[in-house]
């Protein structure tokens, strides 16, 4: 049993960076333990692919699943690659926090897009969006569709820079999708922006919206590389890593080439994507460490069957998750719509639609008993949220499944 106490930090992505866990994590005297010898990557994220690549993860060997929502769990195999790495990558006596080696990215991206690794996190580019495409037209004004905590706090960041229309009326709770055809765009507009999956409520789009000519944005952080994406439909892409891509420190971002070039002057020279193409993503010292973790995630992914594997292992595991809730007889309430819930994220209250806080408390407290960790739902929401990123195993749900049934047998009056 370990002892955990994980709260939500400020910038509200789910848990502190670290755990505070009963006891430290590396002890004294482990620090140093010699690296495990073999093979590192048994088939695993430089292998072929295999089931052993789909290894428990991150706190394995304590018998710890983290379910939390970012920073999240990375596998294994990269965990043991790059502990092996740090001191001296492939054999060159130089430590990966020396070097700066970008990989491509899992997905396949069009002649006309650039790719660049930028720092500032997702919200960094809540400004970087606004300040780089809103000058692409007179107005002056972007359409956003606000369907959580990230895509408002996106929005209300774009209002420094642009009159920002939003699409639909303002939700009474974040729950739900509103129809598309129902938006009310503003042809003036420079972009259409949306947040693919809203972290903290729990809301995934399943489609790209249609938009007709005009320019899509889309804030993937939360759901990048779990399932293909066509890039052709968008203006621009941007992912933070951590969650499916990676660790912190390092954002994605795609960017049709035609709409490279129109940065506001107000524009930090670090977030201007024509400054960071021409430099491939050079222009300031990058991240590296995040840079090179994420090469190892695309590695992993890719030799475990590429996004198209991880959507299908996406919707096996959220399926058994929102199974449980459905047939619970509302012991568990998942308050999103059907058709918009999250495979990613999933939010759920215990007891009733409000939640009762006690049988949440216990349900966290016996969760981490059980070695699973940051299940506590976001502080605006409450209740529990399950994160189920790729990272997450199928066995890892699983326990997690048959935790939710036990605690029903035992706590349903
Ligand atoms: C969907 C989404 N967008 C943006 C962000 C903000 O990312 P960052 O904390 O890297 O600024 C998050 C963080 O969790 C997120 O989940």
């Amino acid at each position: 049993m370990i002892r955990a106490s994980c709260q939500a930090p400020a910038n509200g992505s789910g848990v502190r960076a670290t755990p505070l866990l009963g006891q430290p994590i590396g002890r004294p005297g482990r620090l140093f333990r010699k690296a495990p010898s073999g093979p590192l990557f048994p088939r695993g994220v430089r292998g072929e692919p295999s089931a052993a690549a789909m290894d428990p993860g991150e706190g394995a060997q304590a018998g710890v699943v983290n379910f939390g929502a970012g920073p999240a769990k990375l596998p294994r195999a990269v965990l043991l690659e790059a502990q092996k790495e740090l001191v001296d990558y492939k054999g060159l006596g130089i430590s990966v926090l020396a070097l700066v080696q970008f990989s491509s990215l899992c997905i396949k991206i069009p002649d006309n897009y650039k790719v660049i690794f930028l720092q500032g996190g997702g919200s960094g580019q809540f400004s970087g969006i606004p300040l780089n495409l809103i000058g692409l037209k007179e107005a002056r004004c972007a359409d956003y569709v606000v369907t959580g905590a990230w895509s408002a706090k996106a929005a209300k960041e774009a209002e420094k820079y642009a009159k920002v229309n939003l699409v639909h009326p303002k939700l009474s709770s974040y729950t739900k999708i509103p129809d598309p055809s129902t938006w009310n765009l503003n042809p003036d507009a420079s972009y259409v922006y949306y947040c693919a999956n809203e972290t903290v409520h729990g809301v995934e789009f399943d489609f790209v919206p249609d938009v007709g000519n005009a320019l899509l944005v889309c804030d993937m952080s939360s759901n990048f590389l779990s399932r293909p994406v066509d890039v052709t439909k968008f203006g621009v892409i941007f992912a933070g890593a951590q969650k499916n891509a990676g660790c912190a420190g390092v954002t994605v971002v795609i960017v049709r080439e035609d709409l490279i070039g129109f940065a506001l002057k107000e524009c930090p020279i670090v977030l201007d994507y024509k400054v960071q193409v021409e430099n491939s993503s050079l222009y300031n010292t990058p991240p590296c460490f995040s840079i090179y973790i994420m090469g190892l995630v695309l590695e992993w992914i890719k030799n475990n069957g590429g996004t198209a594997a991880m959507d299908k292992l996406s919707q096996k595991k959220s399926q058994m998750i929102y199974d449980i809730i459905d047939r619970s007889n509302e012991f568990y309430v998942c308050p999103v719509e059907r058709k918009n819930r999250s495979r990613m994220n999933v939010p759920f209250r215990i007891g009733s639609i409000k939640g009762d806080e006690a049988l949440e408390k216990k349900f966290l407290d016996k969760a981490v008993e059980n070695n699973m960790i940051s299940l506590k739902g976001h502080r605006s929401v409450g209740g529990i949220r399950a994160s189920l990123y790729n990272a997450v195993t199928v066995e890892d749900v699983e326990k997690l499944a048959s935790f939710m049934k036990s605690f029903m047998e035992t706590y349903r009056s």
